[in-house]
């Protein structure tokens, strides 16, 4: 009978019918499913699995931290970590256009992979988090979006690798379970949604240091307030965004020209069509209160109104 016990067990045998005494790499972006194969993996083959984790200067506040925390002590993995951010950083100054900042953070994504790759020596196999919904749902806009920042297809052909996709069966839900079952933190397991190209596509227009550094700062107080009064647990998506103008305001008596930051709060089932959760003006309130003081060149709070369609749930 088929139970999350029992599939890992079985995924663990056939890891390792597939892989023999071989070398397996994965990138592993700390998302729910590059890190349940992770640790799948882990429990199969220990050592013979390098994960490369790739900062590339867009992740949340914590998020490099927490998946070397996790992975490399207390799961004991081989575990590369590549600080990339400020070749990320280069590549992407003065790139206004959304698609472009994409396709320059996708590129360089492969590129500083592909680096990784060939530094190591032996590798045969390539994991990576397919989930069943991926397969099904490819050539979908959404799924073909998601797929193009976290599909290592790129690569060139003397670096093919066989690849090992044990999460190819499952459903989202099912893989949130495994990853509860292999004893990953619950924080990892059921974390909201991020998009590969990570905070440049909420921090529009040209990034900037100065405007990365709020919106991530902005973005580690909404979810801290959200998560204190339990709409990490209801609510789909949310998360802040920067825009690149500035607007007046006041400040110990004197005028201040800074930067707005809104506030974004999603429910949706699928991500094709998005509704806006109504979040409690208080919970609101609070967490305006704590940018406006906390997070620097921020003068203003604003709450997007936008379904989708017509906006999208990410500004870019
Ligand atoms: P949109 O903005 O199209 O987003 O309504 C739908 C869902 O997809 C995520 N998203 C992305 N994910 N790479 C990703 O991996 C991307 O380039 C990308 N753009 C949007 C978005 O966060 C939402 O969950």
């Amino acid at each position: 009978n088929w139970n999350m016990t029992n599939f890992i067990a079985d995924q663990v045998e056939l890891i390792r019918s597939q892989v023999g005494d071989k070398k397996v790499l994965l990138a592993l972006s700390g998302g729910v499913d590059s890190s349940v194969v992770a640790a799948l993996l882990i429990k199969a083959i220990g050592k013979q699995l390098t994960c490369v984790h790739v900062n590339h200067g867009l992740m949340r506040k914590g998020e490099s931290e927490s998946v070397i925390d996790v992975f490399k002590h207390q799961l004991d993995a081989n575990l590369v970590y590549v600080d990339a951010v400020d070749r990320f950083l280069g590549k992407l100054a003065g790139v206004a256009d959304p698609e472009q900042k994409r396709k320059i953070i996708g590129a360089e994504f492969i590129r500083v992979f592909e680096e990784e790759a060939r530094k190591l020596e032996g590798i045969e196999f390539l994991a990576q988090g397919t989930i069943y919904p991926d397969i099904v749902e490819s050539g979908t806009k959404t799924a073909k979006m998601v797929k193009s920042h976290h599909n290592v297809g790129g690569l060139p052909e003397d670096l093919q690798f066989q690849l090992v996709e044990p999460l190819r069966q499952l459903f989202k839900d099912e893989v949130r379970a495994c990853g509860v079952e292999l004893g990953l933190p619950a924080e990892m397991v059921y974390r909201q949604p991020f998009p590969g190209p990570g905070l440049g596509v909420r921090c529009l227009g040209a990034i900037t240091k100065e405007r990365l550094e709020a919106v991530r700062e902005s973005d580690a107080i909404l979810r801290e307030e959200f998560a204190n009064a339990g709409l990490d647990k209801t609510v789909w998506q949310y998360f802040t965004v920067v825009p690149d103008f500035k607007s007046v305001g006041v400040r110990d008596n004197a005028r201040c020209f800074d930067y707005p930051v809104i506030l974004r709060a999603v429910n949706t089932i699928d991500a094709m069509s998005a509704s806006i959760e109504q979040i409690d003006y208080a919970v609101l309130l609070k967490i305006a209160d704590r940018i406006l003081k906390e997070v620097k060149n921020v003068n203003r709070v604003c709450y997007d109104l936008s379904p989708k369609p017509t906006a999208t749930i990410e500004w870019e």
